[in-house]
Parts: structure tokens; C-alpha cells; sequence
């Protein structure tokens, strides 16, 4: 949440921060701002609403051309997005500038106390209390890295600062607890962001800015202290992603660039990770055999989308390798007395890696001795550095803020791990697991054939455009398919979008079943687990007999869903535990279609951010 830039170097620091906010408007389109330093001076703009109201500011009060600069792009916490409560803030000698993300849990008490000695504050930001403190600090050190240290002492909660100082110039200062900040070092300048992509079109080479760390920038070079002002080890690591990577390409949306990336996405998450002989080798993974055969307890966790992905994984996990395992919301998980020891296996599903829940929930498990297993997106991100081993999925940077092609590389690396953990203990279904790994490693063409068939979904989704609710039913992993589909709809089109488990329809659900009303029911192979297929098909003649519209995405050859189906969606066949990856991609594109034919703009939704770095 919030993006962050600062840019110190030879270049107009106006242009480069402006256009490295532009790669990270996907984390709040609040409101947005820009502080440059100049001719001793500090200038700044900013204005509520999306990034381009500022430029727009910008174009008609341009500031003074400077060197070095901050900027920011807001999600809303303390105070609404207004023009006043929009970063960067100030001082009131409007000496310093600060940008923020995260939330100072104590600024209550802080404001309080810089009232009483004089302050002025005119915002309803916690942000605010920064800058008078930081002016403070360097009126007494006059050093704006110790001044930034001494005021970090003072904060509580989760926090990435940005801010410059008119009295020294061509010095930007960054510090984090808890919310991304990431350094990019270039040939004469430096860069600091909240997500590589707002400097990857100037620089590679990038420092993954540690716990409690404080960060100076100058043209010359980078120099990272502890709070406690201590020298600190730096990270410093290559990003292998182009630009174009975060561009998008000649689609419309990014999450039209990003569903159809998914089938180059999954095959590069699987790339390297299968033999020749057919096994897996997950060497990357750093717990031992002799650890992974002595795991008795698998939880798993994860929020929203990811989530879906971790409860997919639990069929899977517990049918290959026998071992019980569980899914729980990493917001429900932290703030529980889990019962886990050093045998716990805790695998922990974050694209962004920086989700607050998930993030404060592996620290809760490792408290507790079990060992965490991170499945990440986000080179470098906290939580794969704060676990004890992590695999990455390779599905490029996720832009838009509905996720989908994270959500598919997420599901690959779970049927990785737990095919893995089936090869590794020797389970019964060894046969299984070789034919599995072999369609896994074939799934993405599957997936390919599965968008080059989207038009007529396209063409059903603005058709039900008028509409209010949309329920979804599934079975087995077909649920969590149903609840996905549920939650992109909702987050996409503002529309009222359930998701069921269809054997939960006569407790409850099936009393809002009315005429017309869409209803989308995710099938199960006909082969394989028969019985849930049977008892599907009673389901879609349930609502139907009660005049629902059904919608009906079932396997190819899957006849015996053909009188009951308003309208058939086919995927490919699948083995069962398999089939989530073909069947989520038709409901993506649904739900994109249907947000965009009513008008809403799907790589930025109402009141959403890209990565949830507070609570
Ligand atoms: C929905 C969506 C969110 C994320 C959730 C977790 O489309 O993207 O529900 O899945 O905020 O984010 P990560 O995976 O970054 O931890």
C-alpha cells in the first residue's frame, strides 16, 4: 500500500520520480505528490485522485528543475484522500519533506506532544508528526540520517519514510520497519522505491533495505545504518526483469497483459524444478530431506487470493502425502494459540511477499519453533527473508491489482511442494505423483488452449452486465475455484458475488436462488472422482428447477452436464487436483469483462491496493 520514490542524481528529479510513481500507482491511486529540493529551497505538489491530477498540476505549475526528490502514491489510511492529507508533508518552516507508508500506531500521543511545543499540524495524517519530529531532530544534529534514526526510536507501528531536507541538499534519507523499501544504485545516482519497478528502466542493481534500517542516498553512493546507527550489512542483488516486464505491451489492461502471460508464467515456475527422469528437484528449497520426512502438520497461510491457492493445496498436500494439513487466514492464524512445534511444516502464500497477516503469521509460527516455508513472487521481500526457506514463483511482476497470473504460479509451486513432500517420504501414490509431475510439466498448453477460447465468455459477461448478484458453486478444489471466481468478481465489478461449497446449498444458500439469477458452477472431471461429479450435476438441477441461469464450466466430452447448462464453458480434461489451473482462468476473464463493460477500470479498483503492508 502507498508507493514510495527518492531520487537523488544528474537527472530531473521531477521526471524520474514522477515516472517511477507511474509503475507504482498499482499500490493507491488516492491521492499523490512530489517534493524536489532546489536552489536551497524545498518545492512541492500534490493533489488528491489518481497520479494523473498531479501531473496535470504539474503541467501548469512546474516546479524548479532539481536534483533530488521525493514522491508518493497514496492508499488512504488516517484521513480521507484529500489535497491536505496527501503526501509528501511538511514542517511548518517547510524545511522537510517526508513521504510515508504504513501507519504510526503512536502518532496520537506524538501529535499531542508537538502540539503542546508549538506545532502546527494541518493535516489528519499520521505521516504529518513525522516531518515535525525529523525538523526537530536535525535543527540539534544537522545530520539528516541520525536525525532520521533518532526519530524512528520514537514510532511504533509499520513504517517505510522517504525524506529530504532543504538544508542538505542532494541528500535523500529512507528508513523501514516492516513496509518494502528497496535501493537502486546507479552510475552517478541513487534510487529508493517501494518496488523495483519504479527505477528497473535506469538501474539492476538493487539493495534490499533491512529491518530497522536507515538508508542515505547521495550521488556518490548508498550508506545503510541500524536504528541504532550501526554500519549494516547490505544485500545488494541483480533484477532480472526488463522494463517492458512492467509495461503493458499493447494491452488495454494489465490484467489483460497478466492473464494472458499465464501460461509462459507457469511454465517458468516449473522450469528447472523437473529432471529428466521425471522427479523433482527442489534443492533451492533449504530444509533438509531428513526435516521435510519428519513433518507431521502441514498449515497453511495466506489472505485473499492466495488464500484460494493455500486451500487448493491442502487437497493436494493431503492426498500425496498423507500428512493433515491445514488452511487458515494468516489475519485469523496471528492472532491465535496455534498448536505447532518444531515437526509444523508452515508454508506461507504471498505474491507481493509484504503482506502484513502473512507476514506477522510467519512470525508467529517461527516463534513457536515450526519451520516456514515461504512461496513468493517478490524477490528479496520480507517474507522469504524472514522464513526458513522459500520458493519462488517466476510469474514476472503482477501490475494490476487483481491477481491472476501470482494466483496460477502460486498453485503450480503448492503442487510442487507437495508432490515434493510425496517424493521425499515414499508415500503409496509414488505412480501417481511420476504421471502427475509429467502433466504438470504439460499444463501450460493447456492453459493457452483454455484463452484461446475466452470469446464467448467475453461475450457472456457483458451480457449479464445489468445484473447485481452472481453466486458461484464448486466442489473439492472446485470450491476454492468458485470462491476465487467470487472474489475477482467483486473486487472487479463492485458487484455481490458468493462463492459455496454445493453441498452447502440446502443449509442456507439455495433460499437465494430466484429467477435469472446467474449462477457459475465449476464441475469436476467425470473421470476420476465420479460421485462429486454426480452429485454436481444434482446441484445444477437443483438451482436450475428453481430458476437460476446456469452458467456451467465443465471438462471437454463432459456430456452429462449438457441439459442442465445455459450456457457451457469447456475446459480441458484434467487430473482432479489439477483442473483449478484451467478452470480460474475462465472466471478471470469473465470478471475482467464484466467490470470493464461497466465501466470500471480493472487494473485499479475502488479502495484496493496492490500489496496490504498494514492491517
Ligand atoms: C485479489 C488479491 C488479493 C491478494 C492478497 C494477498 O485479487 O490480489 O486478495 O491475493 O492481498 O496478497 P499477497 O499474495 O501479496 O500476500
Amino acid at each position: 500500500m502507498c508507493g514510495i520514490v527518492g531520487y537523488v542524481g544528474r537527472q530531473s528529479a521531477q521526471d524520474v520520480v514522477v515516472a517511477g510513481l507511474k509503475r507504482l500507482e498499482y499500490r493507491g491511486y488516492d491521492s499523490a505528490g512530489i517534493a524536489v529540493l532546489s536552489d536551497g529551497g524545498l518545492a512541492a505538489a500534490k493533489k488528491a485522485g489518481k497520479l494523473v491530477n498531479l501531473e496535470k498540476l504539474l503541467v501548469e505549475r512546474p516546479l524548479p528543475t532539481g536534483s533530488a526528490g521525493i514522491g508518493h502514491t497514496r492508499w488512504a489510511t488516517h484521513g480521507g484522500p484529500t489535497d491536505a492529507n496527501a503526501h509528501p508533508h511538511h514542517d511548518n518552516a517547510g524545511r522537510v519533506a517526508v513521504v510515508h507508508n504504513g501507519i504510526i500506531e503512536n502518532f496520537a500521543a506524538l501529535r499531542s506532544e508537538l502540539i503542546g511545543r508549538g506545532h502546527e499540524l494541518v493535516s489528519e495524517t499520521d505521516t504529518e508528526v513525522v516531518a515535525h519530529l525529523l525538523a526537530e531532530a536535525y535543527s540539534g544534529s544537522e545530520d539528516p540520517a541520525e536525525a532520521m534514526r533518532q526519530v524512528c526510536g520514537r514510532l511504533e507501528g509499520a513504517f517505510t519514510l522517504v525524506a529530504v531536507f532543504a538544508d542538505a541538499p542532494d541528500v535523500v534519507v529512507g528508513a523501514r520497519r516492516n513496509s518494502p523499501l528497496v535501493v537502486g544504485v546507479g552510475d552517478g545516482e541513487a534510487f529508493l522505491a517501494s518496488d523495483v519497478a519504479a527505477f528497473i528502466a535506469h538501474t539492476r542493481s538493487a539493495i534490499e533495505l533491512g529491518q530497522d534500517q536507515v538508508v542515505e542516498l547521495r550521488r556518490e553512493g548508498v550508506l545503510v545504518t541500524g536504528f541504532d546507527g550501526r554500519p549494516a550489512e547490505v544485500l545488494p542483488y541483480h533484477v532480472d526483469w526488463d522494463a517492458s516486464a512492467a509495461e503493458k505491451g499493447g494491452y488495454p489492461s494489465f490484467m489483460l497483459k497478466e492473464i494472458a502471460e499465464q501460461p509462459k508464467a507457469v511454465t517458468d515456475t516449473l522450469l528447472g524444478r523437473i529432471d529428466p527422469e521425471g522427479s523433482l528437484r527442489l534443492d533451492e528449497v533449504r530444509i533438509t530431506r531428513g526435516e521435510l520426512r519428519e513433518v507431521d502438520k502441514v498449515v497453511i497461510v495466506a489472505c485473499g487470493t492466495a488464500f484460494h491457492a493455500g486451500m487448493i493445496a491442502k487437497y493436494a498436500i493431503e492426498h500425496w502425502t498423507r500428512i493433515p494439513c491445514e488452511t487458515e487466514l494468516a489475519s485469523e492464524f496471528r492472532y491465535r494459540d496455534p498448536i505447532l512445534d518444531q515437526r509444523t511444516l508452515v508454508i506461507a502464500i504471498s505474491q507481493s511477499g509484504e503482506t502484513m497477516d502473512t507476514l506477522m503469521a510467519v512470525r508467529h509460527a517461527r516463534e513457536q519453533g515450526a519451520k516456514v516455508l515461504a512461496i513468493c513472487n517478490t524477490n528479496g521481500s520480507t517474507i522469504p527473508r524472514e522464513s526458513d526457506a522459500v520458493l519462488y514463483t517466476h510469474a514476472g511482476p503482477e501490475i494490476a491489482v487483481a491477481s491472476t497470473k501470482a494466483f496460477l504460479t502460486q498453485l503450480v509451486a503448492c503442487y510442487l511442494v507437495a508432490l515434493y513432500l510425496g517424493q521425499v517420504r515414499g508415500t503409496k501414490w509414488g505412480d501417481e505423483i511420476r504421471t502427475v509431475i509429467r502433466q504438470l510439466s504439460e499444463i501450460s498448453g493447456e492453459v493457452q488452449r483454455v484463452l484461446a477460447t475466452m470469446e464467448p465468455v467475453r461475450a457472456l459477461a457483458r451480457s449479464l452486465a445489468g445484473h447485481d448478484t452472481v453466486l458461484f458453486l464448486g466442489r473439492h478444489v472446485g470450491y476454492p475455484v468458485a470462491l476465487e471466481g467470487a472474489l475477482k468478481l467483486k473486487e472487479l465489478a463492485y458487484m455481490h458475488a458468493e462463492g459455496f461449497a454445493a453441498g452447502e446449498l440446502k443449509h442456507g444458500p439455495i433460499a437465494l436462488i430466484e429467477d435469472g439469477l446467474p449462477v457459475v458452477v465449476v464441475v469436476p472431471s467425470p473421470r476420476g472422482r465420479s460421485v462429486l461429479h454426480g452429485k454436481i450435476v444434482s446441484n445444477i438441477q437443483e438451482i436450475r428447477a428453481r430458476g437460476a441461469l446456469t452458467v456451467v464450466i465443465a471438462e471437454e466430452g463432459d456430456e452429462a452436464v449438457v441439459p442442465y447448462a445455459d450456457h457451457l464453458i469447456r475446459i480441458p480434461a484434467t487430473p482432479t487436483l489439477l483442473q483449478p489451473l484451467v478452470a480460474t482462468v475462465p472466471l478471470q476473464v469473465f470478471a475482467c469483462e464484466l467490470a470493464t463493460a461497466r465501466g470500471n477500470e480493472v487494473d485499479q479498483p475502488r479502495n484496493l491496493a496492490k500489496s496490504v503492508t498494514v492491517e
